[in-house]
This record gives structure tokens, C-alpha cells and sequence, in this order.
């Protein structure tokens, strides 16, 4: 959570930074800063969105060749424009931008008041600045060496940019545990953290690793270890096309997430199988081969929608492999002494590939031993480098804080790896393995078809647009559906929702079942078909509204129902990579008319760093 931006070079560093800062706004946005070197080291900040700060900019001196934004996602501090970054130490020759957090803030804080310091913010990052300083004054140290020793003291999280009055010329950048990518221009460099901000002007980028310290210094780079041992940065060409981190004439970058599905979920099987040739292979699965074919046993580990792709793999390994498979929350695997085995696989999905969550369920797992594979969206993020193999999603940037076609993605590269799986260990037939493929290669096809219903749905989103509560009912593969239906409805448009097993709301949750109650059951033509008719019927009883989702030329289930939105047909097993469009189309309506911010939900952030 929380974004940062640096420049230094021979533009104007302040447009950079305040861009930058609005594509980086998706990981948090309840207030902004920037410091500049304008003959001084100025900063200014406002409680808010970015545009607020560029308004307050507006008659300020903003002229400098060298600058760091920061746009909040506030974990110590109520968001105002106090605690907002950058923060100044003491003296306020130094400030800082910091995206992460210092767990030992309190101790240091103490300290640092019995020694002089004086604090302004409640936040911890204004305690490590003033630590900086307080190291730099007590060893008459350089900038970069005060830096270096305070990472030894500090214990947390965090990605910073400091600046320095009296290094004109000077940017000093650390990490440890937060992402921050450095780019490489012709005489200038860029710090962010992701790449969105520095792609317009470089695609030669390096990505700094946990506990090194990087300082630009009158056009050098130089990049050293916690322990001050030179480091030779390993530089990457990124591919990735300014279009696909811009609306691209869409209102809202969710809404051209959910349209961008046919293409993304092309990508993600995108030189992994071609069913004519009955073509099927995965890179990162072929390395670890034989560990996949004989796991015992295999743990999902993930947060959110990543989980509920967790739960479609479940249904999908268990039934293609025969392997049992157990989804767990990561927040919760890593705080109740769960049984790891070196012959476990865990696998750890995450769009971002830095839920912080997620890397501790990671490292828990790997130091028992077992092997962990990665499938994130984001191309170098920590959980990326972290596991032992994985596959990169390539849903390509999802900018939305809502989940969308990264979910479709994940869904696509796990029923490839259910399937590569299934077919080693003999476990899938060769008929059912084809009949799959050839389906899976029609699945974008179909999503292009059920995005037409687009009009159709926002029709429906008008009618329940002022419901206070929704239920979401499915059986089968489109249970973990319905719980992302739910949460996408939740995280948007601030309705309460709930997701179900459908069988599972007779005990308990019909209690809530009234006239009011909107209740969206994902029924189509499945194993499970008949017995949701039966809790369609349980749910019409109690007078509910049914919205249901079903296949295409159903007529039995329209007849019980208010109203109906009809999906192509499929198999049962890829049913949740088609029946989530209607339910994502929804609940983006639904908050549009509610008149939210769909793309900036309040309270949340798009990675969430923090635990
Ligand atoms: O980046 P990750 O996939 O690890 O993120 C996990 C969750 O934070 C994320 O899916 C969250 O639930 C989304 N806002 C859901 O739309």
C-alpha cells in the first residue's frame, strides 16, 4: 500500500512525480505529497486525492530537476494533511517517502523524544527520517551511510526515497519487504513502486532487492548491500505498452478490465496448449514435474479473489489429479501451527505478487521445507522472486482495486495446471482431457459473448441499486463464484453481500430471506442443477428476488425467476471463467449508479503490503 515516485535528470520533475502519483493511486489515495529541491528542499502535501494536490500546486514554485511523491494508504495516522508524506526530519534538512511499515516505531520514537527530536505526524515514517538524522548527526556521516545504518535498526517493511538539502543533486532509496523498481533513463532516473509511473519515458528498469540501498548521486547510480558491499544491478527491458495502463476510453479502468477478459484469458493459455495438436505445457510446472506428479498433497495459500481462485483449483486438482488440495487463507495459515511437509506443494497465487499476507504464508512454507510455486500477475514482484517456480497470469496491468480479469486469469492458468497434472498422472482420460482443451480454447469466445449482456445487466443494477443487503448462492465450481460475486458487490458499491453454498443457506442464512432480499443464484446446467432448482424454489418460498444466471436456452429455471441473464454453455469444470462476468458487470453497475468510486473503493488499496 501506498505509492511512491522519484525522478531525478533534466525534465521538470514535478509533472513526472504528480503523474506518476495518479497511476500509482490504486494503492492508496487518502492524501499526497511531493518535495521538491527549489532552492531549497520544499514540500507540500494535502489530505486527499492527487488531483487535490495538483490544484494545491497550482501557484507554487515547482521548478526543480529533482523531486519524490507519495500517495497514502494510511496504516499509522488518521489520513490528513499532517500525516501525509513526505515527512521532514527535525531539522528539516531531511525528508522522506516511505511505503511500508516500521514495527519497532514506538521504541525508536521514545528514544529519539529523549534525545531531542520532535515529532509532528503520528506515522512511523516520520520516526525513521528522524532516526537518519539522529544516525547522520552522531557520526558525521554521509546522507547514504546514515541510511544504511538505520535499516540495521529498524524492523518492518518498507520502500523509501530520502532527500536531502544539503545533496542538491542526491537521491537515497532503500528496500526491504515493499516493492521499488528503478528506472533507467539517458542521464536520469526514475524510482516507483511499480513500473506504471516510469514506462513513458524508459523500459530499461532494475528491480531493487530487500535490503539494498541505492543512491543516485550527479548522474551516478550506485547500488549497495545493508553491509555496504557494491552490488552490480541486474538491469530487465520491460514489454509493457503505455495503452494497457490507460482507460483506453472506458469510464473506469474495472470496466476495461472486465472487457479486456476475452484477450487476457488468450494470453494466460497463450503458448501453453493448442488443442489441435493436443499441445499442453507450462514451463515452470515442467521444472518440478515429478514433485507435482507425486505431491500428497497441495496447499493453495492466497488472500481475497486470489483465494477464490484458490477454490475453483481445489475443485479442479481434486477432480482432474486426485491429489486432496487444502485452500487456506494466508492470513490465517501463518498464525495457527499448520502441518507442512517437505513433500508438500504449496501453491501461492497473487495478481500483485505482493500481498504481504501471501509472502509470509510463502515463507513459513518454505522454511519447513516444502516447494512453493507462484502464480502473480505482476511480472518481478516479490512473490514472484520469492518461490521456487511459477507462472506469470499475464492478464496484463490491472489497475481497478476490484479484481477482475485477474481472477479469470488465475482461474485459466490453474485448470491448465489441474490438467498438465490430471494427464501425467494418468488421472484425467486422454477423451476428457481433449474434450477440456478444445472447450477452454472457446472460453474467450464465450466471454466476448457474455459481455454483450452488458446493457441487459445494467437494466437489472438500476432495479436493485438501493438494496442494502444481496445474497449470492452456487453449488459446485460456481461456489467460489459466488463468493467473488459477493465480494466484488461488497468492495465497490459499500452493499452488504454474502456468498454461499446454495445447500448450505437452509441453515442459517434463509433466516434473512424477505421480500427485500435480492438473491443471485449462479445455476447453470451442472451435476448440481436440480438440486439448485430446489433452493431456487426455497429462496422464491420466502418471497426473495431471484436473479439467476443460467445456460443459455434453460427454460425451466427462468420461470421461477425475476430475472434471468443467460451465459453460453460449457463444461462444469471452466463454468466459473464464464458465469463471474455477469456477476463482475453487476456489481460495477450497481456502484456506478450508487454514484461510488468504482475504481478507488473507500478504505482499500490494490496491494495490500501490510499484514
Ligand atoms: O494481489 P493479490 O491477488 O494478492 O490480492 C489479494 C486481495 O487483496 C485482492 O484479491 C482483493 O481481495 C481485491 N480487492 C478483490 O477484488
Amino acid at each position: 500500500m501506498c505509492g511512491i515516485v522519484a525522478y531525478v535528470g533534466h525534465r521538470e520533475a514535478c509533472p513526472i512525480i504528480i503523474k506518476g502519483l495518479k497511476r500509482l493511486e490504486y494503492r492508496g489515495y487518502d492524501s499526497a505529497g511531493i518535495a521538491l529541491m527549489n532552492g531549497t528542499l520544499s514540500v507540500y502535501k494535502k489530505k486527499g486525492k492527487v488531483s487535490e494536490l495538483e490544484a494545491f500546486l497550482q501557484d507554487k514554485d515547482v521548478h526543480s530537476n529533482i523531486g519524490m511523491g507519495h500517495t497514502r494508504w494510511a496504516t499509522h495516522g488518521e489520513p490528513n494533511d499532517v500525516n501525509a508524506h513526505p515527512h521532514f526530519s527535525t531539522s528539516k534538512k531531511i525528508a522522506i517517502i516511505h511505503n511500508g511499515i516500521i514495527e519497532n516505531y514506538a521504541a525508536l520514537k521514545t528514544l529519539l523524544i529523549s534525545k531531542g527530536h520532535t515529532f509532528k505526524s503520528e506515522t512511523d515514517s516520520e520516526v525513521f527520517i528522524n532516526l537518519i538524522e539522529d544516525i547522520r548527526e552522531n557520526n558525521h556521516c554521509t546522507l547514504a551511510e546514515a541510511v544504511r545504518l538505520a535499516l540495521h535498526e529498524v524492523v518492518g517493511a518498507y520502500a523509501i526515497v530520502v532527500l536531502s538539502k544539503d545533496d542538491p543533486h542526491q537521491l537515497v532509496a532503500a528496500r526491504k519487504g515493499s516493492p521499488l523498481v528503478l528506472g533507467i533513463g539517458k542521464g536520469e532516473y526514475f524510482l516507483a513502486s511499480d513500473a506504471t509511473p516510469i514506462i513513458e519515458y524508459t523500459n530499461d528498469v532494475v528491480y531493487l532487492k530487500d535490503y539494498e540501498l541505492a543512491v543516485i548521486k550527479n548522474g551516478e547510480l550506485d547500488i549497495r548491500s545493508r553491509e555496504d558491499v557494491k552490488q552490480t544491478p541486474y538491469v530487465q527491458r520491460l514489454e509493457m505498452a503505455l495503452e494497457s495502463i490507460e482507460k483506453g476510453g472506458y469510464e473506469h479502468f474495472m470496466l476495461k478490465e472486465i472487457f479486456e477478459q476475452p484477450r487476457s484469458i488468450l494470453d494466460s493459455m497463450r503458448g501453453r496448449m493448442i488443442s489441435a495438436s493436443n499441445h499442453l505445457m507450462m514451463s515452470g510446472i515442467r521444472e518440478f514435474e515429478n514433485k507435482f506428479v507425486n505431491a500428497e498433497r497441495i496447499l493453495i495459500v492466497a488472500c481475497g479473489t486470489s483465494w477464490h481462485a484458490g477454490l475453483v483449483a481445489e475443485y479442479l486438482i481434486e477432480d482432474f489429479a486426485r491429489i486432496p488440495v487444502e485452500v487456506e487463507y494466508a492470513s490465517e495459515f501463518r498464525y495457527r501451527n499448520p502441518i507442512i511437509r517437505e513433500t508438500d506443494i504449496v501453491i501461492a497465487i497473487s495478481q500483485s505478487g505482493e500481498t504481504a499476507d501471501t509472502l509470509a504464508a510463502i515463507e513459513l512454507a518454505k522454511s519447513k521445507g516444502a516447494t512453493i510455486f507462484g502464480i502473480c500477475n505482476v511480472v518481478g514482484s516479490s512473490i514472484a522472486r520469492t518461490t521456487d517456480a511459477g507462472a506469470y497470469t499475464h492478464a496484463g496491468p490491472e489497475i481497478g482495486v476490484a479484481s477482475t480479469k485477474a481472477f479469470t486469469a488465475q482461474v485459466t492458468v490453474l485448470t491448465l495446471i489441474a490438467m498438465i497434472i490430471g494427464s501425467k498422472r494418468g488421472t484425467l482420460e486422454t477423451s476428457k482431457l481433449h474434450g477440456l482443451m478444445a472447450e477452454l480454447e472457446n472460453i474467450p469466445a464465450k466471454v466476448e459473448r457474455a459481455l454483450k449482456l452488458d446493457q441487459q445487466i445494467q437494466e437489472i443494477a438500476e432495479k436493485f441499486k438501493n438494496a442494502t443487503n444481496f445474497i449470492y448462492l452456487g453449488r459446485g465450481y460456481n461456489y467460489p463464484v459466488a463468493l467473488e460475486g459477493a465480494l466484488k458487490l461488497k468492495e465497490i458499491s459499500y452493499i452488504h453481500a454474502e456468498g454461499y453454498p446454495a445447500a448450505e443457506m437452509k441453515h442459517g442464512p434463509i433466516a434473512l430471506i424477505d421480500e427485500q432480499m435480492p438473491v443471485v443464484v449462479i445455476a447453470t446446467k451442472d451435476g448440481s442443477y436440480e438440486k439448485i432448482v430446489s433452493n431456487i424454489q426455497e429462496v422464491r418460498a420466502r418471497k426473495g428476488k431471484v436473479i439467476a444466471i443460467v445456460t443459455e436456452g434453460d427454460t425451466t429455471i427462468p420461470a421461477m425467476s425475476d430475472f434471468v441473464i443467460e451465459i453460453p454453455e460449457t463444461s462444469e469444470h471452466l463454468a466459473p471463467l464464464l458465469s463471474v462476468i455477469p456477476l463482475q458487470l453487476l456489481s460495477y453497475h450497481i456502484a456506478v449508479l450508487r454514484g461510488c468510486n468504482v475504481d478507488q473503493p473507500r478504505n482499500l488499496a490494490k496491494s495490500v503490503t501490510v499484514e
